[in-house]
């Protein structure tokens, strides 16, 4: 059964995972709650390395582990940051391929929102729908 789940609480979701990244060496802690189809909500943290480059950004922990859960369909996503940071490019282009144009709720640790579609944080993405063309 679809659970409903408001904004405020995916928000809380994101400000919680937040607390637990693992930012010892950027101290820019992000959490991310990923809303699923049927009303569940994946978090994660950012987990960085002592060797930087492996880094993992919160969105796409959470997006991972919620496929991995097996998870395909998702509504929604609060990330988490002190000054209401936006998505990477990675992230951004992940989230399109599994999610497509949800809304990103973008919330500071003073509790400021604002909401942005993923269309217009990634215009002309490109993804599988440019695939079918390659019959050649
Ligand atoms: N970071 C995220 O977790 N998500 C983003 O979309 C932007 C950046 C993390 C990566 C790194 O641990 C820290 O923020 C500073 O770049």
């Amino acid at each position: 059964m679809s659970k409903n789940v408001s904004r405020d609480e995916l928000v809380a979701k994101a400000l919680g995972a937040r607390d637990k990244a693992i930012a010892p060496y950027s101290h820019y802690q992000v959490g991310a709650a990923l809303l699923t189809a049927k009303g569940d909500i994946v978090t994660a943290g950012n987990i960085e390395t002592s060797t930087y480059g492996l880094t993992l950004c919160a969105e796409r922990v959470a997006m991972f582990s919620a496929l991995s859960d097996g998870h395909r369909e998702f509504q929604a996503i609060a990330i988490a940051t002190k000054n209401g940071g936006t998505p990477c490019g990675a992230c951004r282009q992940v989230l399109w391929e599994f999610a497509g144009d949800i809304p990103v709720h973008l919330v500071d640790t003073e509790n400021r929102v604002e909401t942005k579609r993923l269309s217009d944080l990634l215009p002309q993405p490109f993804d599988n729908s440019k695939l079918s063309d390659t019959q050649d």
